[in-house]
């Protein structure tokens, strides 16, 4: 793990950080897919979860936009902390190798290697999988297996993990978007859970997300994640050091074994852990600096407003889309002047919801089986592909896929007239 930015590449970062906004919508570059998966091996599939099937590979591309196009500081920030999103950024771009406690196994080797698409801190195409398996009703993670997340690379060929013919539920994850993160970061427990508490149209529900923070060790309202799964980007960026890189921390002190195997993994782990130390009279490790770099990242700023779009944005709130999709939050008191009660237009009630035929199978807490986080739509125009497995390559079938709780409001959207639909395409877009 290196923090060390030369001269040089701190005056490039702040030239790149600071360049004005011009948010085009060109075609971002795209990640290569997953591998195929493996066939689903032995037992009797059960009726629910369902295992999904891979999404269509997408298009081969050029490799990762390291830079990135959109990826300017919150404005009004000091400039302090400026000096910290950019070390911050320097920490989200640095590549893990095998000494500095890459893998033994890992996804890949930096956060911005699945987070580029519109910018260094934008989502991607690139899908991790999840698995488990459940029996009489009862999700496993498989822990003892090397689940819940497979890990598709290893530092030799001998440790690298295969979903385990055990398994009975297999769910691809797509790469979100950081933009704006901080914001949200920043809006409190209370005000997730006072919207949840609320009656809604539509038999809607939303339950907030009691997760434990890995950082604090405190219960709190989760908010990260398809499933809600992580409360604080600390907390989130642990998670992935270890999980997609094979990083430990403080917080994650102990390796993924290949496949569980635990003396294979003492073959393969020559790095002391934890790797993301402390160092001396330091109070942030690598990846307390790569979250500043997400605290600190604006959200995607919202195209002008044509008339067209006006229309869709009322008919957004007419056939009930912003029940879940919740147009803005508010933050409360934050010590980052730029984070300090502002409204948050991020389009999402940070809230799980029963999806239904949309759920992942996936239980993780706190999150059952169906439920899933309601997306936010802030920054969709920056993205190529949409919901939780990346099944949907237009918005259009992504809102066709929606089901369970948001069954009324999508069966709404089916009926309206061509005019109506393009309104909305053009709102959406516009974000
Ligand atoms: C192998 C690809 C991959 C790598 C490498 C990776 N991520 Fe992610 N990231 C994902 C995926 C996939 C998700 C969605 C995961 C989920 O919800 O289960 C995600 C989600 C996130 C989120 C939640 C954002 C939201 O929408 O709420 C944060 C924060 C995050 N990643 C930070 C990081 C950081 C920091 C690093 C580097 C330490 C990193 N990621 C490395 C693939 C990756
Ligand atoms: C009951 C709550 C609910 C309602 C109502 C709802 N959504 Fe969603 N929406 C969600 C959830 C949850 C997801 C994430 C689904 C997943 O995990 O794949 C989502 C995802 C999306 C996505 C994909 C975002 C992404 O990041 O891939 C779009 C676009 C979207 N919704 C638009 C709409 C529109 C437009 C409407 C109204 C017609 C609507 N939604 C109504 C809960 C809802």
């Amino acid at each position: 793990m290196k923090t060390a930015a030369t001269l040089l590449s701190l005056v490039l970062l702040v030239s790149s950080s600071l360049q004005a906004v011009a948010v085009t919508p060109a075609a971002p570059p795209l990640a290569g897919p997953p591998g195929p998966l493996p066939p689903k091996a032995g037992g009797t599939p059960p009726p629910v979860p369902r295992v999904h099937a891979p999404p269509p590979p997408p298009p081969a591309g050029p490799g990762h936009e390291k830079g990135g196009k959109f990826s300017p500081p919150l404005s009004g920030l000091s400039a302090a902390q400026i000096a910290d999103f950019i070390v911050g950024k320097e920490e989200f771009l640095n590549e893990e190798t095998e000494e500095s406690g890459l893998g033994p196994i890992f996804n890949d080797v930096s956060c911005v290697a699945c987070h580029f698409e519109g910018g260094a801190g934008g989502g991607s195409r690139t899908l991790v999988t999840r698995f488990g398996r459940v029996i009489n009703g009862v999700f496993d993670p498989l822990i003892e297996l090397g689940g819940p997340l497979l890990q598709r690379k290893a530092i030799a060929p001998e440790y690298r993990e295969v979903v385990p013919r055990e398994a009975n539920v297999v769910a691809h994850r797509l790469t979100t978007p950081l933009f704006g993160a901080g914001l949200i970061e920043a809006i409190p427990d209370a005000a997730i859970a006072a919207y949840a508490a609320k009656v809604k149209p539509d038999g809607i529900k939303g339950r907030a997300a009691i997760v434990s923070d890995p950082v604090s060790a405190m219960s709190r309202v989760g908010r990260f994640g398809w499933k809600a799964q992580h409360a604080t980007l600390d907390g989130f960026a642990a998670d992935a050091y270890l999980n997609e890189m094979g990083i430990t921390s403080r917080y994650f002190s102990n390796e993924n074994a290949p496949n569980g195997n635990q003396a294979l993994l003492k073959l393969a782990d020559k790095v002391l852990d934890p790797e993301d130390a402390l160092s001396v009279g330091a109070q942030k490790s690598d990846l307390n600096l790569a979250a500043d770099y997400m605290r600190l990242l604006a959200p995607v700023p919202r195209l002008p407003s044509t008339a067209l779009m006006k229309t869709g944005e009322a008919l957004f709130g007419q056939i009930g889309c912003a029940v879940c999709h919740v147009p803005s939050l508010k933050t409360g008191s934050s010590p980052i002047g730029a984070l300090s009660s502002q409204t948050v237009n991020l389009y999402s009630d940070l809230l799980l919801h029963d999806m239904g035929a949309l759920g992942d199978g996936i239980v993780q807490a706190p999150a059952m089986a169906q439920e899933m986080r309601t997306a936010p739509l802030w920054g969709l125009r920056l993205r190529s592909l949409y919901l939780h497995d990346g099944r949907a390559s237009t918005v259009h079938l992504a809102i066709l896929a929606h089901d369970g709780e948001a069954r009324a409001v999508r069966d709404r959207y089916a009926k309206l007239p061509p005019a109506s639909r393009e309104a909305l395409a053009a709102f959406l877009n516009s974000l």
